[in-house]
């Protein structure tokens, strides 16, 4: 029952096909657990480079962190780490509007307050408006490098600005553009650890990096940050831990050093220049059609609406193409993924432009 990147018709996924080596390195490490990296310390050293490329690509490179189970675990390790150095019996922490949902969870796991800072018309956070939303209590400030719904990128460096000015943790959410920003041309948004306020950043291979799930990833700046999320384990090999997840797979790590290996930072600027090559001509192809575009896309995702933008998804879905609809801006949202090649767009535009004359 499962859908298959191959048909090139899953347009609202932030995962695409793995690269063929990450499947022959995932089955090569099948066994192993990087939750107890004593037994492992081939897979643990494979980690240790593939965050130090992750680093490097982001500009410090002496950064650590871990290959996690995604996202989601990134942010938590994040705002635990904010939070445990902190040390606030109230906490708060202050996020754009468009943070993703992962926040929701960990707001509610970690009982931190949320408070929301607005967007402009761009869908970008208002850098004044986080700056109004700090209070004695505010633990950390969190940026978006690439959201999920839209892929704006927040002005990290203007968050960077107001969290030296407040000494309050920046992290930067770079789950999905922390692996497209970097292969962009120049003029391009800058959101890594060249900006003296960030913290820390969570960047997915299992995304853009196309390395097998489960491949979630988190640097810290600062090495020594990663104390403030230690564990002490009685009974393995290793006596601490600092994912939030116990038994681990060391199988996505190895899959995502493959892949880093083969692809080199030069073919990931090749498939993000696709990339966004069809997301130029889908966006031209939705204006031509006489849809409205959201916003131009920055990232490879591309939003749009009609006069009936729920009918009309209903519509694609119809026909097979699996896009998103976003109530909250009422539109669609499309995410060029690698597996989504230029005959896939132009049979996309051609089905748009049928039921729009219908
Ligand atoms: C910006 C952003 N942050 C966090 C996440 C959560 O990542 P995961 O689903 O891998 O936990 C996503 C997922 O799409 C995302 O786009």
């Amino acid at each position: 029952m499962d859908n298959h990147y191959d048909s090139g018709r899953i347009l609202c996924s932030m995962c695409t096909k793995p690269h063929p080596l990450a499947k022959k390195a995932y089955q090569m490490f099948f066994e192993s657990n990087l939750g107890d990296s004593g037994l492992f310390s081939g897979s643990a050293l494979l980690e240790k480079e593939v965050v130090n490329q992750l680093a490097t690509l982001l500009q410090n490179k002496n950064a650590a962190g871990f290959i996690v189970s995604g996202g989601t675990e990134a942010n938590l390790m994040a705002l635990l780490a904010a939070r445990n150095i902190t040390k606030n019996n109230q906490p708060e922490v202050v996020l754009p509007e468009s943070a993703h949902f992962s926040f929701t969870k960990i707001c509610s796991l970690m009982n931190l307050k949320p408070v929301y800072a607005r967007l402009d018309n761009t869908f970008k956070v208002i850098p004044s408006e986080v700056e109004g939303c700090i209070s004695k209590n505010t633990i950390a400030i969190v940026g978006t490098a690439g959201t999920a719904e839209l892929g704006a990128v927040d002005p990290i460096d203007k968050l960077s600005k107001i969290a030296l000015e407040h000494r309050i943790f920046l992290h930067v959410d770079a789950a999905f553009g922390g692996l497209v920003i970097p292969f962009l041309p120049e003029p391009k948004p800058i959101f890594d650890f060249s900006l003296e306020g960030v913290k820390s950043i969570t960047v997915d291979p299992h995304k853009m990096g196309m390395a097998a799930i489960p491949a979630g990833g988190i640097l810290f700046k600062d090495p020594q940050m990663l104390d403030s999320v230690r564990t002490e384990t009685p009974y393995l090999t290793d006596r601490k831990q600092y994912t939030f997840i116990g038994t681990r797979t060391g199988a996505a790590t190895a899959s995502t050093w493959a892949v880093f290996r083969t692809l080199g930072m030069e073919g990931y600027r090749e498939i993000v220049t696709e990339c966004i090559k069809n997301t130029k001509m889908l966006a031209e192809g939705i204006k031509r059609a006489s849809l409205d575009l959201l916003v131009e896309p920055t990232l490879n995702i591309v939003a749009f609406k009609g006069q009936d933008t729920n009918n009309l998804a209903e519509k694609l879905w119809e026909r097979g193409w699996f896009v998103s609809y976003i109530p909250r801006y009422d539109c669609i949202r499309i995410v060029v993924m690698p597996h989504v090649k230029r005959k896939n767009t132009a049979a996309f535009l051609k089905d748009l432009v049928e039921i729009e004359k219908l």
